[in-house]
C-alpha cells in the first residue's frame, strides 16, 4: 500500500488539490483512500459534495479525523485493501504533520511560484529535515503560469528547491482555473476535460509518481 503525505507551511499551495486529483485519476483503476486530517476539513466536505452530485459513489474513499487516529485508519485502509493512500494535512505546523510524514510512502510538496511560497518552502524543508523524509519527498510545481513568465517562474522554483536539497519531479501542473471549477461539482479534471490539459498534467503526474514509489511494504 502507497502513502502519500501531501504537506506543505504555505496555506493555500494547493495540498488538497493535489490530493483530490490524484485520488480521482487514481481511483479510476485503484482502490483509493483519502484521509483529511485538516481540521478545515475541506476533503471531506468536497467528498460530501461528490456524493451527492455522482449518486453516493465511494470512489475514492475518505476517511477524516485527530491525527491520533491516523494508525487506525491506515490499519483499516490496508485491510480493505486500499492501494494508494493521500494524506491531505493543514497548512500550520501541527501535531498532525510529523505523523504523517512518518507513515509516507512518499511525501509531496505543491509549491506555487509566488516569492512569499518560494520562501516559505524553507519551512517546509525544516520540517522534512526534522522528520528525515528528505529521501521520499517531491517537490510538485504547481499552479505554474502559463503565460510568458513560464519559464522564468520554473527555474526560480528549482533554484530554489535545489538550494534546500529538495527533488523537484519534472511533472508539473499549471495555473488553471479547471482546477477550482470542478473540484466544486464534485469532480476532477479528469472527469470533466478528459482531453484538457489539466486532466493530462494529472495523469501525467500520477503516473510518474506511481512508478517513482518503489516502496516495498512490508505489512502488505
Ligand atoms: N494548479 C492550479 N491552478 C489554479 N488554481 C489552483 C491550482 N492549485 C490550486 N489552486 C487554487 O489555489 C487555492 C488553494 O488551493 P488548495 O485549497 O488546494 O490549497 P491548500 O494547500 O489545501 O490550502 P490550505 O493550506 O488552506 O489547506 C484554491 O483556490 C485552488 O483552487
Ligand atoms: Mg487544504
Amino acid at each position: 500500500m502507497k502513502v502519500w503525505s501531501i504537506v506543505g507551511q504555505k496555506g493555500g499551495s494547493g495540498k488538497t488539490t493535489l490530493a483530490l486529483h490524484l485520488a480521482i485519476a487514481a481511483a479510476k483503476d485503484r482502490k483509493v483512500l483519502v484521509i483529511d486530517l485538516d481540521p478545515q476539513q475541506s476533503a471531506e466536505r468536497w467528498h460530501a459534495i461528490r456524493q451527492r452530485v455522482t449518486g453516493a459513489k465511494d470512489d475514492p474513499s475518505i476517511a477524516a479525523g485527530p491525527y491520533q487516529k491516523l494508525p487506525d485508519m491506515l490499519r483499516t485502509a490496508r485491510k480493505l485493501g486500499a492501494e494508494l493512500v493521500l494524506i491531505d494535512t493543514p497548512p500550520k505546523l501541527d501535531k498532525a504533520i510529523i505523523p504523517a510524514l512518518k507513515a509516507a510512502t512518499m511525501v509531496l510538496v505543491p509549491l506555487k511560484s509566488s516569492i512569499l511560497d518560494l520562501q516559505a518552502l524553507e519551512d517546509s524543508a525544516d520540517l522534512i529535515n526534522l522528520a528525515k523524509v528528505r529521501s521520499k519527498t517531491a517537490v510538485i510545481l504547481n499552479a505554474v503560469p502559463t503565460g510568458q513568465n513560464r519559464e522564468s517562474a520554473i527555474k526560480e522554483s528549482l533554484r530554489t528547491a535545489s538550494r534546500l536539497k529538495l527533488e523537484v519531479v519534472p511533472e508539473r501542473l499549471s495555473e488553471l482555473q479547471t482546477f477550482s471549477q470542478g473540484l466544486r461539482t464534485g469532480r476532477g479534471v479528469t472527469e470533466t476535460e478528459k482531453n484538457g490539459t489539466a486532466a493530462k498534467e494529472v495523469s501525467a503526474l500520477y503516473q510518474g509518481l506511481w512508478a517513482r514509489d518503489d516502496s516495498e511494504d512490508a505489512r502488505e
